[in-house]
């Protein structure tokens, strides 16, 4: 094998966790949801988290003494703070390029027909929350599929903090999940009740959502 052919195997291969992927489809298929501690691959957990501090230091210094009123948008339901990840950095591309990667695995395996991606950063201050919400309603196709994953390095019992998943309408007790750094959770979209419980310190995570293609003749969805 010549030098360059390795190198294309090798970047096609960078990041493909086949193992992982396949956990995913089969939770998927069977519950509807995944939870998998360490998973996110070491390497884009170190970039996410780096640049989310960076990020969010900038945006600290940039906010000065006004906060725009976006800061805290629909206050009584949520409480977090959010920055779209659109690609405009290096490692908002390598972000990209995974969740790229588990959209066509998991439309190969499940046949979801996941069309488009849109992600944000979260950052939980101290006390922030998320009420119990769902993330898509049905009938209204739109998200399928969300996918959460976690950038906190430890994260002790009283840290609070969780994300708790509801199986259905009548569920009070949910799944507990501590949002430790690699953590992935992936969920039908209209099928689970969520809630993120305020947190005795920064919390930081990464939410996203596959969406089907909802085009019909005359409205062509924009490209992300
Ligand atoms: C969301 C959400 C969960 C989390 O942003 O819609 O439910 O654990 N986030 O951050
Ligand atoms: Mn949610």
């Amino acid at each position: 094998m010549s030098a360059i052919q390795s190198l294309v195997l090798k970047s096609d291969n960078s990041g493909f966790d086949e193992t992982l992927f396949a956990a995913i489809a089969d939770d998927l298929y069977h519950q509807g949801y995944s939870i998998t501690p360490v998973a996110l691959p070491s390497a884009l957990c170190t970039s996410m988290s780096q640049y989310q501090l960076k990020m969010d230091e900038q945006r600290f210094k940039a906010a000065g003494i006004g906060r725009g009123n976006d800061y805290l948008k629909n206050e009584f339901v949520r409480t977090d703070e959010i920055c779209w990840i659109t690609g405009k950095s290096p490692e908002e591309v390598e972000w990209l390029n995974w969740t790229a990667q588990l959209q066509r695995y998991l439309n190969s395996r499940l046949f979801l027909g996941l069309f488009s991606f849109e992600s944000h950063f979260a950052h939980y201050a101290p006390g922030m929350y998320y009420k119990r919400h769902y993330d898509a309603f049905k009938g209204e196709a739109q998200r399928v599929l969300s996918i959460v994953t976690y950038l906190n390095s430890g994260w002790a019992i009283d840290d609070g903090g969780e994300l708790v998943l509801f199986t259905d309408d009548n569920d009070i007790e949910g799944i507990k999940v501590v949002p430790l750094m690699g953590t992935i959770v992936v969920f039908l979209s209209e099928d689970f009740p969520h809630e993120v419980l305020p947190a005795q310190r920064d919390r930081y995570s990464i939410a996203g959502w596959y969406r089907v293609n909802t085009s019909v003749s005359e409205r062509v969805d924009p490209p992300l």
